[in-house]
């Protein structure tokens, strides 16, 4: 596979932004050892013109209580507080509702972009000159087609094997046809693993989806769109030249704009601390999509619909909400999120673009369920005194299912659309130069030193012969 080509050199930085990359003192933290009664310095650093404050956790190191002691560090299970980056690709503010990728509202990208646009601005930092898009566009679709050996792999799975179980280890078997992406401090070999990825994502999500219904794979049809032939290749049966609705493409572009980064969410955490082992982009990419994969992170919008089937009425939706404030019913699936604390920006779009497709398809008695839940929740003091909200998976699941997806396909669409957030977080993690292997501590809770004592009868035990036949 030729067509390689040298990464450009990250763009100059947009004007009003600021994106230093440096952390800047700001003042310093006097904090007191009880246990000594000395008192340590500690700095205050800030990131860029929006960003938080923090001090750096290897400073506390200094403090203890004699020379040869580890000294101090944190404890925080599930990185509640704790910075692992610095970025400049995506900005959250939590309490306000805002999702900026590279500076830009996640608004205005939704409504005037290309899903290959911001995915070259999430990696590049800079919207693309139109010369840069069209080359991109042309190295993307040049890399649609995948080795036929993935077409064989792919029939090994079972017919009802989860697509998503698939597309994880068709990511990673990908590692083995490109033994060269392994050369990643190499920047012609990391654009073309980028372009690679980006360009076979929809091949493989779309080849998961034709295995698991029985049907012969489609092979890409270069002279679409990136979306349009995604859609071909999931849906052509006999004709042709497959014409996608366009209300669909519309669609499915918004909400692979919508989708393709979120800053250091579980998934993209794990793109990243894979990566810094410095393994090939194939590998780090698959274990996003594991992550992804789980029922809290992207797989939570299959489970809004799963949640929905089981309501089964709009009249049960209040019996529903009883059973989730009493801890019987589970969480309500779709709402709640770890950094928006007010309504998700993505979630707003997403419910008018609901409203767009409904109207093209009709409206159902699951819609009805999902906005009466919506109306039940926002006006229950348990979800609002949690500050718990609709998130972008509340509504994505049912626009999925109008256009006729599987319900456990939802959670692919999203890995193909976060690839891109995924590999500018890569990108990003190798050519920052204060990034090692991620390597956390932890606090031993277990035994102190004890000594080796046998419970076994015998050291070896033999098997006994009819031992198998039990
Ligand atoms: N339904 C009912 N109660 C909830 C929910 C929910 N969806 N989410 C949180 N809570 C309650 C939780 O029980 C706890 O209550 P209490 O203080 O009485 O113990 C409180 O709210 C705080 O919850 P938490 O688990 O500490 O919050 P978190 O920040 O760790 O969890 C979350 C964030 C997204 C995992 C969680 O809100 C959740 O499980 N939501 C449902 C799954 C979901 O929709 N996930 C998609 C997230 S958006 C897309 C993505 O990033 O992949």
């Amino acid at each position: 596979m030729g067509n390689t080509q040298t990464a450009p050199a990250p763009a100059p930085a947009a004007a009003g932004s600021a994106p230093s990359g440096e952390l800047k003192p700001t003042g310093s933290l006097d904090i007191k050892d009880s246990r000594t009664d000395k008192t340590y310095s500690v700095q205050i650093v800030q990131g860029g013109v929006e960003g938080d404050t923090a001090t750096r956790a290897m400073d506390l190191r200094q403090i203890k209580t004699a020379p040869d002691e580890f000294g101090l560090m944190t404890y925080d299970p599930a990185f509640m507080n704790t910075a692992s980056c610095k970025s400049a690709i995506t900005f959250i503010d939590g309490d306000k509702g805002i999702l900026r990728y590279r500076g830009y509202p996640i608004e205005q990208l939704a409504e005037k972009a290309t899903f290959l646009e911001v995915a070259w601005l999430l990696r590049h930092g800079e919207l693309p000159a139109q010369g840069e898009y069209d080359q991109w566009v042309r190295d993307i679709t040049f890399h649609t087609y995948v080795h036929e050996n993935i077409k064989t792999f792919l029939q090994g799975f079972r017919y009802d094997a989860h697509p998503m179980s698939m597309l994880c280890s068709t990511v990673a078997a990908l590692s083995s046809f490109y033994p060269e992406a392994k050369n990643i401090h190499d920047p012609e070999q990391r654009n073309i693993s980028i372009i690679r990825l980006l360009a076979k994502l929809p091949t493989l999500a779309a080849f998961c989806y034709r295995h698991i219904k029985g049907l012969p794979f489609i092979y890409p049809d270069n002279d679409l769109s990136y979306v349009e032939n995604f859609l071909s290749m999931v849906a052509r049966m006999s004709e042709p030249k497959y014409e996608a609705n366009p209300v669909f493409v519309k669609a499915l572009e918004i909400l692979f704009i919508l989708h393709a980064d979120h800053e250091q969410n579980c998934s993209t955490n794990a793109v990243r601390a894979v990566g810094s082992s410095q393994v090939d982009p194939f590998s780090a990419i698959a274990a996003g999509v594991a992550a992804l994969y789980g029922p809290l992170h992207g797989g939570a919008n299959e489970q809004v619909l799963r949640m929905i089937n089981e309501i089964g009425h709009p009249k049960n939706v209040p019996a529903f909400i009883d059973e989730v404030k009493g801890g019987k019913g589970g969480r309500l699936m779709g709402f709640g999120h770890r950094v928006y604390k007010s309504y998700d920006p993505r979630a707003k779009i997403v419910k008018a673009l609901a409203d767009e497709v409904f109207k093209q398809v009709g409206m159902d008695k699951d819609l009805e369920i999902a906005l009466k839940l919506e109306d039940a929740a926002l006006h229950d003091d348990y979800f609002v005194s949690r500050k718990l909200y609709p998130n972008v998976d509340f509504y994505t699941g049912l626009i999925y299912r109008s256009m006729a997806f599987p319900t456990d396909f939802f959670t692919v669409l999203f890995a193909v659309a976060r690839t891109a957030g995924w590999l500018a977080q890569w990108e990003e993690l190798l050519l920052d130069k204060e990034q090692k292997i991620a390597r956390p501590r932890q606090i031993y809770v277990g035994y102190g030193d004890r000594p080796y004592q046998s419970k076994l009868a015998q050291r070896f035990p033999t098997l006994k012969k009819d031992a198998l036949r039990k």
